[in-house]
């Protein structure tokens, strides 16, 4: 294979030389527009160089378990990319000098890596962050996560993945902003945002990846990488909704998922790659396939082999092959078999050269050379990585206000698994994280209250396992105590890629735990640090109050601590629906009604979830007032603004985020029971209101798509839901 590829770019610079004496090379002139440049370019490169840019290869460690392969140590010059696993800039730049030198036209390598949830200064998984309600705070996250990660040699991050996800036992529901397309659009935007900057070609700026196109996070029983029956109807309504609006919000690349969408497989699916993304969105940046994707068409039966695989995973409209090598094998032979035009091997090309072009990687091939220490985990993104932890942590229950912790204890028994851990603090997929840089929950709360409380530790057992040794430690350090802090969770290698669970419950023997502290009789506070939503059905009736803490990342600790001491006031919500138990699942708000609403309830269980999406306390109050309607009843070519004005009627300033909804309850195809349209923060001071506002567009807010995308607007009642207010007004034409 080396020796094919050094042949060939030999015969590349012999007749290049010749030919271009004397010519004007635009594509190198940095004030020539992007599409001259890639035009000219691409007029200037042969099919093997052509090739050559529409692969990518692995460098580096092997840091995911998942992507198993033989390490690369020959990065030929001109190759379009590599998955860098490797934070040291100097090596970076040595790969792309090479590239820069040594291919006949100076084409620079691009060079992605996963940056999932930070990079060094991890902050909380996206399935936390969506629970925030802030995606400015993700947007200044993600912009940290790319300035170090541009500063260690990555230009292109896999991210944000927006699958929706709605079964739990699914790992990657952690990677995703949970059940609500919307709310999955808007986050993920954020963090596009965040990510490209202002302008791709900013010193800090790094091109963003959606994942996974699309519809994986339908993976039949939550079984990873499996089949997804998903109908066309689902696909408009929901799973394509987010990637519409972070298209909209400017990513430029796109990454196809691993799924079987109903018997055509995502990586060569010509109707979600070209036909909806291209030419319906006209998306002018390109698709790199997931890891080993397109030799995966064979197992999935979709191909006979690896050209055939090839040919139809090309010719879907996938530009990249990560990691394969089916294109660099097959490519060549398929267009002069005429079965490839050159059109579409030069469109493909210009898709990829057009993003490294906007990145200014031609202008500015290099990253510059700062030490770790200017580099990583700097006070001002910590501070970022804190403010995101502890707006991302919901309080679930908290009876008799139990939290926050009162003044006057001066014994607290600090017990479980996860008191002394960091790598679940830090959580799934961050690969080039250190778990030192993260403050355990000990520490956190040590730090906090300093010498005013004693906490009484006790691991009391392990994740897993049947080992109940040291429950007796624990019950003693219980009983020293006034109250409990039981710190249960999942291990960060139960969630991610390729990390499903069968039950979403916790252990047996966390659970047994929990109920041994309970004979205590001493109040207990649940907090938990998990990937995923919980099966807490037995847990909740032995706790006063419930904290869901998530994978918060490095600044988990301190975050935790100032909510449990009252200098935090919890504001997060749930962005996916906590299920009773795992047999309820799939359970989501924006369900369709049934036919037969009161009848159709299991036999054996409340068909109600625990906690639905959006369930989140706080420690003050908020009164909503009643919600004022501009009219009720509107044009489709006029707007309606909605207020709802609340009042924090507590003694503790807070933030609180407002959730619209709206319901269509009878259309030409059924709608969800109620659908969020718009949210919003804001802060409230202790006895102050705060206005919030929503302007209810008719076309955007109120239309539907139906199963091939096209949109209808309807009369007809609706309503408007927000906080247990629901509001009547009607559309005319
Ligand atoms: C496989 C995962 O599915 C994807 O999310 C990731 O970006 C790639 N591997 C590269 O690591």
């Amino acid at each position: 294979m080396k020796r094919k590829i050094l042949l060939l770019l030999v015969l590349g610079q012999v007749l290049y030389i010749g030919s271009v004496a004397g010519q004007k090379m635009i594509y190198k002139d940095s004030e020539a527009s992007v599409e001259a440049r890639v035009k000219d370019l691409v007029s200037r490169m042969n099919l093997e160089e052509k090739i050559l840019q529409l692969n990518q290869w692995v460098s580096g460690r092997n840091l995911n378990p998942n992507n198993v392969g033989k390490v690369v140590q020959n990065i030929p010059a001109g190759l379009g990319s590599i998955i860098y696993q490797n934070d040291n800039p100097i090596a970076r730049n040595q790969i792309q000098k090479n590239s820069m030198e040594n291919s006949r036209l100076g084409i620079p390598m691009l060079f992605g890596f996963d940056v999932i949830h930070g990079f060094r200064t991890v902050y909380p998984i996206s399935l936390a962050q969506a629970c925030s309600w802030n995606p400015d705070l993700v947007t200044k996250a993600c912009a940290v996560a790319a300035k170090e990660a541009k500063l260690s040699g990555i230009d292109w991050t896999f991210s944000p993945m927006i699958d929706i996800a709605r079964d739990g036992r699914w790992g990657r529901v952690a990677e995703g902003y949970g059940e609500d397309p919307y709310t999955n659009g808007v986050f993920g935007s954020a963090s596009v945002k965040g990510y490209q900057g202002e302008n791709l070609s900013d010193p800090y700026s790094i091109a963003s990846c959606l994942k996974h196109f699309v519809g994986y996070g339908e993976s039949e029983g939550g079984r990873d990488y499996h089949y997804s029956d998903i109908s066309r109807q689902s696909l408009w309504e929901t799973y394509l909704v987010p990637y519409e609006a972070c298209i909209k919000a400017g990513a430029v690349t796109v990454m196809a998922s691993f799924n079987d969408i109903s018997g055509i497989p995502a990586t060569a699916n010509y109707y979600t790659l070209t036909e909806i993304l291209k030419e319906r969105w006209g998306f002018d940046g390109f698709v790199v396939s997931d890891w080993n994707a397109i030799d995966q068409l064979i197992d999935q039966g979709f191909a006979s082999d690896r050209k055939e695989a090839g040919y139809k995973a090309f010719m879907s409209g996938l530009e990249m092959d990560m990691k394969d090598n089916v294109y660099l094998d097959n490519l060549a032979e398929l267009v002069a078999e005429g079965k490839i035009p050159m059109e579409k091997i030069d469109d493909a090309v210009s898709r990829v050269l057009r993003i490294k072009f906007r990145l200014g990687l031609f202008d500015q091939p290099y990253t510059p050379v700062v030490d770790e220490q200017s580099r990583y985990l700097q006070p001002e993104s910590r501070a970022i990585a804190n403010k995101l932890a502890a707006e991302s942590m919901v309080l679930l229950k908290n009876d008799a206000q139990t939290l926050p912790l009162s003044k006057s204890f001066k014994q607290i028994a600090l017990v479980g698994p996860m008191v002394k851990n960091k790598e679940s603090l830090i959580g799934a997929w961050a690969t080039l994280s250190k778990a030192d840089d993260a403050e355990t929950i000990f520490e956190g709360l040590n730090n906090e209250f300093g010498n005013s409380v004693v906490f009484n530790y006790a691991k009391g057992c392990d994740f897993d396992g049947n080992d109940e040794s040291g429950f007796k430690e624990a019950l003693e350090a219980a009983q020293k105590s006034e109250i409990i802090l039981v710190c249960l969770g999942e291990k960060k290698e139960w969630s991610g890629e390729n990390a499903s669970r069968s039950s979403i419950a916790l252990p047996d023997v966390q659970e047994k735990l929990v109920e041994a502290l309970a004979q205590t009789g001493k109040p207990i506070v649940l907090i938990l640090s998990n990937g995923r939503p919980l099966e807490l059905n037995r847990l909740e009736p032995l706790s006063d109050a419930i904290l869901e803490i998530w994978q918060p990342g490095v600044a988990g600790g301190s975050a935790l601590a100032g909510i449990l001491s009252g200098k935090i006031n919890p504001s997060g919500k749930l962005a996916i629906t906590f299920p009773l138990t795992s047999g309820q699942i799939p359970i989501y708000y924006n369900m369709r009604q049934s036919a037969r609403p009161l009848q159709g309830k299991y036999q054996d269980i409340s068909t109600e979830p625990l906690y639905w999406f959006g369930h989140g306390l706080s420690y003050t109050a908020y009164k909503y007032n009643n919600i004022k309607l501009s009219a009720t009843k509107i044009r489709k070519d006029e707007k309606l603004t909605a207020e709802v004005e609340v009042t924090n009627t507590g003694a503790l300033g807070g933030k609180e985020a407002v959730l619209w909804f709206i319901s269509d309850p009878a259309a030409s195809i059924t709608r969800p029971m109620k659908e969020l349209k718009y949210f919003e923060k804001k802060e409230i001071n202790a006895g102050e209101k705060m206005l919030y506002r929503f302007e209810i567009d008719p076309m955007r807010d109120l239309s539907f798509p139906d199963a091939d995308g096209k949109k209808h607007l309807e009369s007809g009642d609706f309503y408007l839901i927000v906080n247990n207010q629901k509001v009547k007004f009607e559309l005319v034409d």
